[in-house]
Formats: structure tokens, C-alpha cells, sequence
């Protein structure tokens, strides 16, 4: 099949050359001519383990190209995806959707026959709905049926997330021709035997943000048990792996720690609080607030376990491990590990950060912190050693090594991914 995916940040450079991968013509699209020179050439403009080779492999074979033509676009044929950021308004708990309506703005108009518009990005409640009447009023002799297909993936497993989900979501109109369409996209998918759920237009947006809301409950809910453990001396791992046995619950996402950052969970609680709030359900997700406050807590809690162990903070010298939101991704957006790094810094710490993958879009976020170019860099001379992102080659530190460059010798782990035994042995204070 001939389609194109609007939008090639992290979701829609994934979703076009893994639509690729499954065998369709796919024509990638964005306004960013910059951006669309990298992929055309081949390279991914983030870090995305295993995408390249498909990238790659996917241009080589004509399967995939790019533009950032919206004539082309429209020329290629009449199945769209729109995979662009919908990002939370400055100053507002909700989604700003002006990406998203751009989208339909600048295709429609151009479109030569009928067309179906598949959404991919998470957006609130009725706005597939929304957008039909906006693209009816700009299509003249046309049907364009907007349809709604969220996405699941996870940063840093983009690839097998598209390629093997654990369910395809679609919301329709009832006698649309988008449900066909989308079982031959998907049909290597659904052959496999991966759930294909229809709903309608609303549920289906909803399921996005529901799946998101309770990762994020979750994870706040162990982090709020965290805090009582920590109150009372007891050990929130051992208490996540024995309530995670039970399958109700599952021992996913019951890592306590710093919390959840990224693109991706800290919006998409707030826009659903507020979608909530304009549909008059707004004390429906009161907990969300809760759940958004608990993970916030987290952040100045390390701080404060920094300042305990430093003494002060002024005039410390802090080595920060980490700086993306998560391992495996460069993605510094709403990271936990910076926010507290540049907490660090305005409390009169001087703070040396190292991560292997994020530093470049770390430092156009905070380009007043110092950056080392190895962990070991970072440390030297450190009153106190902060691991704030799990990347392996943190938990695999010789602290006999570490010990051997720092001034003081505090750890602490804000991911609770270190051996604290094997510090203390090295003669390491653990803290967490
Ligand atoms: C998330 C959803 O998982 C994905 O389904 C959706 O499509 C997009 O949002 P992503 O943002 O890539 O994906 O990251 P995820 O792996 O979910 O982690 C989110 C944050 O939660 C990270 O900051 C991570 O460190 C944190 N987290 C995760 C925890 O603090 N504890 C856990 O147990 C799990």
C-alpha cells in the first residue's frame, strides 16, 4: 500500500520505516527540511537503538523517501498518518493541537479524492471529531474519513514496540472504510495474531491517555509507598517484588525512584485533567493530581538527600550520572535527572554531568552545568556521586574506581539500580 506519515519526530520516523518494513511505499513527511535531509540521507535525528538499520534498509530497497512538500504529500495517495507532537501549552495544563490541525489545514485542501486520515498522536478526547468537521469544511467533492490509531511505543524500544504491539487500536465511524484500510496496513501484524480492537472515534482516544494514566498512577503509587518505607526502614524493592507476584498487580513498572519524565506521561496526565475539567468530569481525575504531585516530590527529595550528605550545597562539587528521562533514549524532555541537576545548581552546587547519549540535547536545555565526557570525568573531585538514569554502564561502575577519583564518598541512587552491597564493601555511604 502507498501511504504517508506526517510528522517524522520520535513516533513518526518509527512508524514510517517500520510501516516500510512490513512492505508499503511510505512517503515520510515534515516542515523541518533539515530534519528530512537526515532521513533521506539515511540517518536518524535522535537516538533510537535498532532504527537506523531499518531506516537504511527500508530507503535502499525504494521503499521509503521523504519530503517536506505538502503537494507531495497529498499527490501520493489517499492513506495518511498523522504522527505530529502534541505537545502541553505553555502555561496550561492541556494539549496544544496546533500541529495536529496544521496537519489537516495544509492536506486537505490539496487532496485530488476521497482520503483516509489516521491520527496517530495522543490527543484529548473529541478531537478526531473535530477534526472531521475542520477537514469537511476544507474538502470540496471529497470524502476524507478521519479515524483514530493510537500508538503504544516506548522510547529506546520503538522498533519492536511498532513492529510486534501488544494490541492495534483504531477508532472509526461506523461505515467508514478506515477499519479495512487498516487491517491491510496492519495485516502482517494481524496475521501474527496481535488484538485488533475497533472502537469508536472517542474510545479510542481515550484508551491512549487511560494506558498512560495508570502507567503513571502506578508508578506514583510505588513511590508513594516508597516514601513510607523509607519513613519507617522498611525496603520498597523487596515490597514491589513481592506485591508485583501477584498477576492483578505485575511487577512492571513498580520501579521506585526518581519518577517518570519524557515526552509522553507528565502531558498526558495534565491534558487529561483538563479534558476532564472541560467535559465536566474534572473530579473524576483529582487523584491525577496527586499522582502528578507525588512524582514532583520525588525530584526534591534527592535534592535534599544531596544537600544531607554534602552538608551544604554551596560550594559542593556534585557529579549527576544521567541526564536523559530514561535509559536507551537521549530524550531529555521533562527529565527528572536534569530538572534535579539544575536544582543542584541553583541551590550553589557545582554540577558535572555525564550521559552517553543525551549530553547534546541536555546542553541546549541547561547550558550552564558543566558536561564530562566520560562518568569518570564527571566524578573526579565530586563530594557526591548522583546516579539519576539506570543506563547499564552506571549500574556497572567499579566503585573501588570511582572512589579512587572523588572527594567524598556519598552515592546515591535515584534509581535504585546500583549493587548497594558491592558500594558499601568499596566503602561507599549508600543512599536512596
Ligand atoms: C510511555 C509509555 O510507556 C508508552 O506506552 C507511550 O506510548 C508513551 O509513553 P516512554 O515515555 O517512552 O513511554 O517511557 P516509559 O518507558 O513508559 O517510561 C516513562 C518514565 O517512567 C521514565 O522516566 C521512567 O524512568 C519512569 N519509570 C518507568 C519509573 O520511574 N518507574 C517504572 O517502574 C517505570
Amino acid at each position: 500500500m502507498r501511504m504517508t506519515v506526517i510528522g517524522t519526530g520520535y513516533l513518526g520516523a518509527t512508524h514510517a520505516a517500520c510501516m516500510a518494513e512490513l512492505g508499503h511505499d511510505v512517503l515520510g513527511v515534515d516542515v523541518d527540511p533539515g530534519r528530512i535531509a537526515k532521513l533521506e540521507s539515511g540517518e536518524v535525528p535522535f537516538f533510537e537503538p535498532g532504527l537506523a538499520e531499518v531506516l537504511r534498509r527500508n530507503i535502499d530497497l525504494g521503499r521509503l523517501t521523504f519530503t517536506s512538500s505538502y503537494e507531495e504529500a497529498a499527490a501520493w495517495g489517499d492513506v495518511h498518518f498523522i504522527a505530529v507532537g502534541t505537545p502541553q501549552k505553555k502555561g496550561d495544563l492541556g494539549a496544544d493541537l496546533r500541529h495536529v490541525d496544521a496537519v489537516v489545514d495544509h492536506l486537505v485542501p490539496r487532496l485530488g479524492g476521497d482520503a483516509v486520515l489516521f491520527g496517530k498522536s495522543t490527543v484529548p478526547v473529541g478531537t478526531s471529531e473535530r477534526l472531521a468537521e475542520r477537514a469537511n469544511a476544507l474538502a470540496s467533492g471529497i470524502d476524507v474519513e478521519i479515524s483514530w490509531n493510537p500508538e503504544f511505543l516506548r522510547e529506546g524500544y520503538a522498533v519492536a514496540d511498532t513492529l510486534h504491539p501488544d494490541r492495534v487500536v483504531l477508532g472509526v465511524v461506523p461505515g467508514g472504510r478506515a477499519e479495512q484500510v487498516a487491517r491491510e496496513v496492519y495485516g502482517p501484524l494481524i496475521e501474527e495474531g496481535i488484538p485488533f480492537l475497533v472502537t469508536d472515534r472517542a474510545t479510542a482516544e481515550l484508551v491512549k491517555v487511560s494506558a498512560n494514566a495508570f502507567l503513571a498512577t502506578k508508578i506514583s503509587f510505588i513511590n508513594a509507598v516508597a516514601e513510607v518505607c523509607e519513613a519507617a526502614g522498611a525496603d520498597v524493592s523487596a515490597l514491589a517484588e513481592a506485591i508485583g507476584h501477584d498477576p492483578r498487580i505485575g511487577r512492571q513498572f513498580l520501579n521506585a525512584g526518581l519518577g517518570f519524565g519524557g515526552g509522553c506521561l507528565p502531558k498526558d496526565i495534565r491534558a487529561f485533567m483538563a479534558r476532564a475539567g472541560e467535559l465536566g468530569a474534572d473530579q473524576a481525575l483529582t487523584f491525577l493530581r496527586e499522582v502528578d504531585s507525588v512524582n514532583m516530590r520525588r525530584r526534591g527529595r534527592i535534592v535534599d538527600i544531596a544537600r544531607d550528605a554534602c552538608g551544604s550545597l554551596l560550594g559542593a562539587r556534585i557529579a549527576v550520572l544521567g541526564a536523559a528521562f530514561k535509559p536507551n533514549s537521549d530524550d531529555v524532555r521533562d527529565s527528572p535527572a536534569l530538572n534535579v541537576a539544575g536544582q543542584l545548581q541553583l541551590q550553589g552546587a557545582t554540577v558535572t554531568v555525564y550521559d552517553p547519549k543525551a549530553a547534546d540535547n541536555s546542553r541546549r536545555v541547561f547550558p550552564t552545568l558543566d558536561y564530562a565526557s566520560s562518568a569518570m570525568d564527571a566524578c573526579e573531585g565530586a563530594d557526591a556521586v548522583l546516579v539519576l538514569t539506570e543506563w547499564p554502564e552506571f549500574v556497572h561502575l567499579d566503585p573501588r574506581a570511582v572512589a579512587a577519583v572523588t572527594r567524598g564518598r556519598t552515592v546515591v541512587d535515584g534509581r535504585l539500580c546500583l549493587d548497594r552491597q558491592r558500594w558499601q564493601t568499596a566503602g561507599w555511604e549508600y543512599r536512596s
